[in-house]
């Protein structure tokens, strides 16, 4: 499903790179697969692909369904591991102009992913007098930015169909047992979904944090989950020819050559929010203990003419991944007699063609102006080819952080900000906190 192309490192790491390092993946891989080591509580989704809850997933699929009936729009609160998962594989399926689109499903928004009042009013004011459903999703259940939105949207629920009503259009996506959206979902009796322990918010696509929303959208969820699982089989074999190790391998030589930016490349305009997706789980899992790659994304060929001179000529401390999958549609380039703009040269080449050839040259350009390369090539946009990438980069980040000796699979730097919010606000129990930071402004 997947092909890697690592020919263009050579020259920036050692050429023993991958089988210097086979002891330390095979330890990684074996920590992946019995759930031990630094996180292993937190290695459920290792499995997940073969292992979900079937009965969930069936109610996961029904009440997508009772949303597509009931609602013109459903609102998905959540953020960070909660949010970014779902609407990077909506908009990577389906397209970043999905809510534009003529379609029989809703329009699907994301709402408690930050604090702005300007898009809380622009969303409810996108919504108008439609029929909505809500999904909050939040796994510990008192993130702020979520919470915030939640007693908004809830509040218009039920003030649009009462209490009764709106508890027939809110399902929550939390832990099975704890937290403040479990009592409230349990007390008001609202559809429930869970977060499993063994899964960390970045981790959790492919449970009912990504799913449920996904299928409200129309994707064929069974697909997506087969495509992680072929993923998962094979990646699952040890060895220097599994392509996971090979790629952990290299971005861990890479950062020991010194470099500091692992960019990772698009060339389709609906790739940007699986690259924000990316983000989070590289720079989560791997960014602590002052060390990681850390994980930028562009766009092309768009960021050739805005981030391409920085690429090509600043620091030189990035390396490049591509992402490439075989173009579905065709188009081709129509010829003028006139060829004013000299382009007939192009006339009747698939626009696809264009593409490629832009790809290459810049792969080679990057790469003789000291940006190393790894190109991932991948069939056409699918559930399977995408549930693949999924677990694919899920993997090559577990093995990753275990190769730099963090803790992948934890995140307590999120705490700080969340703390200095909390005593700036006023939560009781943080009181001398509090003193200690009006100090500081
Ligand atoms: O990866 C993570 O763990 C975080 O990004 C969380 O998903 C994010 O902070 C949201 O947390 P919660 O689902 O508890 O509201």
């Amino acid at each position: 499903m997947l092909k890697l192309d690592l020919s263009k490192l050579s020259g920036f790491i050692p050429e023993d790179y991958l089988t210097s390092r086979e002891d330390r993946l095979s330890k990684a891989a074996q920590m992946l697969a019995a759930h031990t080591g630094p996180g292993g509580d937190f290695t459920g989704w290792v499995t997940l692909p073969r292992d979900y809850d079937k009965e969930e997933f069936a109610r996961i699929q029904a009440a997508a369904k009772k949303i597509q009936s009931q609602s013109q729009v459903l609102v998905v609160i959540g953020i960070g591991g909660s949010y970014l998962g779902a609407r990077a594989v909506i908009e990577l399926l389906l397209s970043q102009n999905y809510n534009l689109k003529k379609k029989d499903t809703p329009d699907i928004f994301f709402a408690g992913n930050g604090l702005s009042t300007d898009a809380l009013l622009e969303l409810i004011e996108l919504i108008g007098d439609r029929d909505f459903s809500v999904n909050i999703i939040s796994k510990s259940g008192t993130t702020t930015e979520p919470a915030v939105a939640f007693r908004i949207f809830k509040t218009m629920l039920e003030e649009k169909y009462g209490r009764d009503g709106a508890r027939e259009r809110i399902y929550a996506t939390t832990d099975k047992a704890r937290g403040a959206l479990k009592g409230l979902a349990d007390a008001e009796g609202y559809e429930e979904f869970v977060v499993p322990d063994a899964v960390g918010g970045r981790y959790s696509v492919l449970t009912a944090v990504g799913l449920l929303p996904i299928a409200v959208a129309g994707v064929d969820i069974k697909a997506l989950m087969e495509g992680a699982c072929q993923a998962m089989e094979e990646l699952s074999v040890p060895g220097l020819d599994n392509p996971a190790w090979q790629y952990a391998a290299a971005r861990h030589a890479l950062y020991q050559a010194g470099k500091r930016v692992e960019i990772l490349a698009g060339y389709e305009p609906r790739f940007r929010f699986f690259a924000e997706w990316w983000k989070q789980l590289y720079g989560e899992s791997e960014g602590k203990d002052g060390k990681g790659l850390f994980p930028a994304s562009v766009e092309f060929t768009a960021d050739l003419h805005s981030m391409g001179q920085y690429i090509q000529e600043g620091e030189r401390l990035m390396a490049e991944t591509v992402v490439k999958f075989e173009p579905d549609g065709q188009f081709i380039i129509p010829d003028d007699p006139a060829n004013v703009d000299g382009l007939n040269f192009l006339s009747g080449k698939p626009m696809a063609f264009v593409a490629e050839q832009a790809m290459r040259g810049t792969i080679l350009a990057h790469v003789d102006g000291g940006v190393p390369n790894v190109l991932l090539e991948l069939p056409k946009i699918s559930e399977s080819s995408v549930g693949f990438l999924i677990y694919f980069f899920e993997y090559v980040c577990g093995l990753s952080g275990h190769l730099l000796e963090v803790n992948p699979f934890d995140q307590p730097g999120v705490e700080a900000y969340k703390k200095n919010m909390f005593a700036l606000l006023g939560k009781p129990g943080y009181e001398e906190l509090r003193a200690e930071l009006l100090a500081k402004l």
